[in-house]
């Protein structure tokens, strides 16, 4: 038997004022797009910013519904239009905030797993790595760069994709 670890590197920042001018710009939008997220049950709304190559900033946020489970968070709301939008573009960043209706929300906020898988078919479909800016309301922000620092031992699986049918 044998052990292994994986290791992940997330940076922290005091503030937005520590991130370079693209990034805190990055996280403003993903600020704006909270304003329109829908989200009467959780009263909890998320916002993303998604940056693309050819510089087009993508907003998300969470559109919840009656049903529940037929709602869809934020960043995949994004990073699905921005792949419906743009196909062949690639992503460059991701960031990702929230504000509550109750509560005061400090800290960052992370992307929920199936968040972090459709980042990572993202990140797995293109040449460069995301990164991915978190925060709060306002306060400390955490950034990564990379899917593996959010989703170590991804599930990924080529074989999948069905380029060619060879079982008839
Ligand atoms: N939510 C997101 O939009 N992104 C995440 O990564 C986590 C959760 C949404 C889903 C739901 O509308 C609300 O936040 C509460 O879970």
């Amino acid at each position: 038997m044998k052990i292994n670890k994986f290791e992940v590197v997330v940076e922290q920042y005091n503030s937005s004022d520590e991130l370079t001018a693209k990034e805190k710009n990055l996280l403003h939008e993903a600020k704006v797009a909270v304003k329109n997220s829908y989200a009467p049950y959780s009263e909890f709304h998320v916002g993303a910013a998604v940056l693309l190559e050819n510089g087009e900033i993508i907003h998300g946020n969470n559109q919840e519904n009656t049903a529940y489970p037929s709602g869809l968070c934020a960043e995949r709301v994004a990073l699905f239009y921005a792949k419906s939008k743009y196909p062949d573009v690639a992503v460059k960043a991701i960031a990702i905030t929230a504000k509550a209706d109750h509560f005061v929300i400090k800290e960052p906020i992370a992307p929920c797993g199936a968040c972090r898988q459709v980042i990572a078919e993202t990140e797995h479909r293109q040449a460069n790595k995301i990164r991915v800016i978190m925060q709060g309301q306002n306060g400390p922000v955490v950034a990564t760069e990379g899917i593996d620092n959010l989703l170590p031992m991804v599930f990924q699986e080529d074989g999948l994709k069905k380029k060619k049918i060879s079982n008839r």
